[in-house]
C-alpha cells in the first residue's frame, strides 16, 4: 500500500508526534509498504515514493530531518492561513491510506478528520465527532457522567467565567486544574491551596480559553487501549518520582510501566470493561486509549480518552499489543485494518 504518515503539526505535542510518525513509517516499510513521513504543517516539496527518506527506520535521522522545519514553522504560523503545508493534500489523495501520527490540536481533535471525510481521504482512527468530544476534557466528562462511566467530579470553566475558588464550584482541595484540550499533561496542575490554585488558573489560561477543575483522586494510573471495540491488556504506570507529567512521560526510566498490570483478574476485567464503556460513551470507532486512576480501595475513575495516542515503538499501546504477541509493525498494520471498516 502507498501510505502517507502524517506527523508534526502545530500542537504542543508536535515533537512527540514526530517520534510517533517516524516509528510508524519505519514499521510500515518493514511490512513492505511504500510509506512516507510528511510533516502536515511544513509539507514536502518533492516526494519519490520509490525512494523514501529515510531509507531505514531511524528515529534520530528522521526526527532531525523534520525538526529543521521547527524554526521556520514558528514564523510560518504567524502568517499562514492554511494548516496543510505544500503538497500535503495532494500526497494524501494519492495515497491508499493516511496514517495519522498526529497528537493534540489540529490533528487529534476532529477538524482534520472532518476535512478528510469531505475530501474522501481514508485515515486511521476514529471520526470527527468522537475525536472532538475526546479532545475536550469538559465534554468528555459530561459524556462520561451522562453515560455512567466513572470519572472524577469536576467542571469546565471558560476564561470569561473564571471562578476564583474551587469551593464555589462545589469542590475542596486538593483539585486538579487542567486545560480542556491539552495533551501529554502540558498545562496540568495539582494544587492543594488557594495561592497555587490561582497560579494554576493563570497558567492553564495561558494555553487555552477553557479549563477543567476536578477533584484530585489519589491512586495509581492505568491505561487500556480499545481496538475495534475490544480491550487490550492493562498497563500500570508508576512514576519513579512525582506524577506522570510531560517530563516523566518522555524521560526514559522515569516511570515504571508494567503490562500486563500486576493486579487481580477482577480489577483487570473492571478496567477493561470501563475502557470499552468509555469508548462507546464517546461514540468511538477503530481505536483509542483510555486513561484511569484507581484508588487504594480499587475504585476506578476514567480520566480521559486519547483518540490518537502515542505510537512510538515503546509507547503504551505497542506494549499492550506485545503482550498479545503482536509486534509493533503488525500493530501498525492492524490499526489500518480496523480503520478500514
Ligand atoms: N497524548 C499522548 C500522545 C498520548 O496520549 O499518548
Ligand atoms: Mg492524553
Amino acid at each position: 500500500m502507498k501510505i502517507v504518515v502524517l506527523a508534526g503539526g502545530t500542537s504542543t505535542e508536535r515533537d512527540v508526534s514526530i517520534v510517533s510518525g517516524t516509528g510508524i513509517c519505519g514499521a510500515l516499510r518493514q511490512k513492505g509498504h511504500q510509506a512516507i513521513l510528511v510533516d502536515v504543517f511544513c509539507g514536502q516539496e518533492e516526494v519519490d515514493w520509490e525512494d523514501p527518506f529515510p531509507a531505514e527506520y531511524d528515529v534520530e535521522k528522521a526526527a532531525a530531518y523534520i525538526r529543521r522545519f521547527n524554526l521556520q514553522m514558528a514564523e510560518l504560523k504567524k502568517t499562514r492561513k492554511n494548516f496543510f503545508g505544500p503538497n500535503v493534500i495532494d500526497l494524501c489523495k494519492k495515497a491508499d491510506f493516511v496514517f495519522l501520527g498526529l497528537h493534540g490540536a489540529n490533528g487529534e481533535d476532529g477538524k482534520l478528520q472532518g476535512a478528510f471525510d469531505l475530501m474522501g481521504i481514508p485515515y486511521t482512527g476514529t471520526g470527527y465527532l468522537s475525536s472532538a468530544m475526546a479532545m475536550d476534557k469538559g465534554v468528555t466528562k459530561a459524556m462520561f457522567q451522562m453515560r455512567g462511566v466513572p470519572t472524577p467530579a469536576g467542571k469546565a470553566m471558560k476564561k470569561k467565567d473564571r471562578v476564583e475558588t474551587p469551593q464555589e464550584l462545589g469542590m475542596d482541595f486538593p483539585v486538579v486544574v487542567k486545560t480542556c484540550c491539552g495533551g501529554s499533561s502540558i498545562g496540568v496542575y495539582i494544587v492543594d491551596n488557594q495561592e497555587d490554585y490561582t497560579k494554576a488558573l493563570d497558567g492553564a489560561f495561558t494555553y487555552e480559553n477553557e479549563v477543567v477543575v476536578e477533584e484530585f483522586v489519589e491512586g495509581v494510573e492505568y491505561t487500556v487501549a480499545v481496538v475495534d471495540g475490544k480491550a487490550y491488556p492493562v498497563v500500570q504506570i508508576v512514576p519513579v518520582q512525582g506524577f506522570y507529567d510531560y517530563e516523566n512521560k518522555y524521560k526514559p526510566g522515569a516511570v515504571k510501566e508494567t503490562c500486563p498490570a500486576p493486579i487481580s483478574e477482577e480489577l483487570t476485567k473492571r478496567l477493561q470493561e470501563a475502557a470499552v464503556d468509555g469508548y462507546h460513551a464517546l461514540e468511538m470507532e477503530s481505536y483509542a486509549r483510555l486513561d484511569f486512576i484507581v484508588t487504594k480501595d480499587e475504585k476506578i475513575y476514567c480520566l480521559e480518552a486519547n483518540t490518537l495516542p502515542g505510537m512510538t515503538p515503546t509507547s503504551l499501546i505497542p506494549q499492550e499489543a506485545a503482550v498479545l504477541g503482536m509486534d509493533y509493525p503488525t500493530l501498525c498494520e492492524e490499526l489500518i485494518k480496523v480503520s478500514q471498516k
